[in-house]
């Protein structure tokens, strides 16, 4: 598109968004299901965490550098390259029993082969901060070895125990930098406590990404379970041992170049009952053959298998602020999650993604605070 045609749609856009903006919301729908809709001044009033006239923004603060999971400048005498301890993204966890210790489960490419080498090279580890869910965060240990990748760990009322899903098959590492193509599958694994010991993985379903969300409530203290896979597929199980079944398909095209194009689900409920999802939006892709600026989507929906809304609009993009006072605008920022309150409100207080640098084919784990009820 040239750069005048862009600009009159930039402006055609702002002009129809400004009209909606004064005729206001109607429904909470028009609040994105993050604030309510207050008929009488007809504006949204957002939950914390969330901003902007329909609530659809993440209320992002400046990170601190050198916070999350970020060894990319660290080599050992076995490594086959440059890219240190490369990651793509993670889970942050409170201990359940020592509330000071926050555990961040990540995925990992270890011999300094980076993120061309996540198949095989990925493994799941854990890394500790005693400094708060930002970080930073120290190896501890390595829960699974190559190739596991896509780590989504959730903890489950129902079982009394953390259930991990990821995509993988046991595999050696090979012994130079290299990168397969397989078919990807969801398994599932448990364990009573983060450090394990994890089960062995169970194979559930062909599909990658993986984003699980117990149905457990106090009222309804059910074993069963939701799972969002790529392109937002939403299965349930009666227990997290499956069978899963496929309950939601998105209405729209999703398929690759598409103005709908997603990755990376992360599925949640909130304190009101109503189901979201953070993921990777491929606009930049789809239009510019690039993967920035504009990647953070956000899709809501009352229940799970209703109708889910997508507004195509950018949640949060590849520009971070850091309290230093700089800014890093990121080359890829993906595999979003966010870490919530534990008081019942699920306020978003930390959004983690993998993040790569312009120029740099190493990679990282980036946790940014939202809202003002994060620290630092
Ligand atoms: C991550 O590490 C690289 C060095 O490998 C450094 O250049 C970069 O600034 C660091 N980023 C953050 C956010 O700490
Ligand atoms: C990586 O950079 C950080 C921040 O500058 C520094 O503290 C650390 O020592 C560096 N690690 C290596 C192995 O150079
Ligand atoms: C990097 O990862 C390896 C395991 O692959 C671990 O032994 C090492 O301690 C890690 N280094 C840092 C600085 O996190
Ligand atoms: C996925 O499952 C298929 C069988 O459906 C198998 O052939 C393939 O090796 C599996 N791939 C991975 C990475 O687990
Ligand atoms: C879906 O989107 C793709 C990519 O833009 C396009 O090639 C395809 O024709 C679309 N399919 C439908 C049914 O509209
Ligand atoms: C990201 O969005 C902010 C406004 O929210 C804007 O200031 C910034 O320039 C955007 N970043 C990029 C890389 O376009
Ligand atoms: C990346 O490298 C190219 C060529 O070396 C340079 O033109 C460009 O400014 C660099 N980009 C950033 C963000 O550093």
């Amino acid at each position: 598109m040239h750069v005048l045609t862009s600009l009159r749609v930039a402006l055609v856009f702002f002009a129809t968004a400004g009209i909606s903006a004064a005729q206001g919301c109607v429904g909470d729908e028009d609040c994105s299901l993050n604030g309510i809709c207050c008929r009488s001044s007809g504006k949204c009033k957002c939950d914390p965490g969330w901003q902007s006239d329909d609530c659809g923004m993440l209320d992002l603060l400046p990170a601190a550098r050198w916070s999350g999971y970020n060894y990319t400048n660290f080599t050992l005498s076995d490594f086959y390259s440059t890219k240190g301890n490369s990651s793509w993204g993670g889970n942050i966890i409170q201990d359940r029993q020592d509330k000071g210790l926050f555990h961040l489960i990540i995925d990992q490419f270890p011999r300094g082969c980076g993120l061309s080498g996540w198949r095989p090279f990925s493994t799941v580890i854990r890394a500790e901060s005693r400094t708060g869910p930002a970080g930073p965060y120290h190896y501890a240990q390595e829960l699974l070895g190559t190739f596991r990748h896509n780590a989504k760990v959730i903890w489950s009322p129902a079982d009394q125990m953390y259930l991990m899903y990821t995509i993988g098959i046991e595999t050696e590492t090979p012994d130079t930098c290299k990168s397969y193509k397989w078919a990807n599958n969801v398994s599932v694994s448990s364990a009573p406590d983060a450090r394990g010991p994890w089960a062995p993985s169970d194979r559930l379903l062909d599909g990658t990404n993986p984003t699980p969300w117990p149905l457990w409530s106090e009222d309804n203290p059910t074993s069963e379970i939701a799972l969002g896979v790529e392109d937002n597929f939403l299965y349930s199980a009666d227990s997290f041992g499956g069978p899963y079944k496929l309950i939601k398909s998105m209405p729209w095209n999703t398929s690759d170049y598409s103005d709908h194009w997603t990755e990376d689900p992360f599925l949640w409920r909130d304190k009101r009952g109503n189901w979201h999802i953070l993921c990777h939006w491929m606009i930049d892709i789809a239009e510019r053959h690039e993967k920035y600026p504009r990647v953070g989507g956000h899709l809501f929906s009352r229940s799970l298998a209703g109708k889910w809304s997508f507004k195509l609009q950018a949640v949060y993009n590849t520009t971070v602020h850091f309290t230093d006072g700089g800014r890093t605008d990121y080359y890829r920022r993906e595999r979003p999650r966010l870490y919530f309150s534990d008081d019942g409100n699920l306020t978003p207080l930390y959004l983690i993604n993998g993040v790569q640098e312009f120029n740099s084919s190493a990679s990282y784990t980036l946790v940014q605070p939202i809202g003002s009820r994060a620290k630092l």
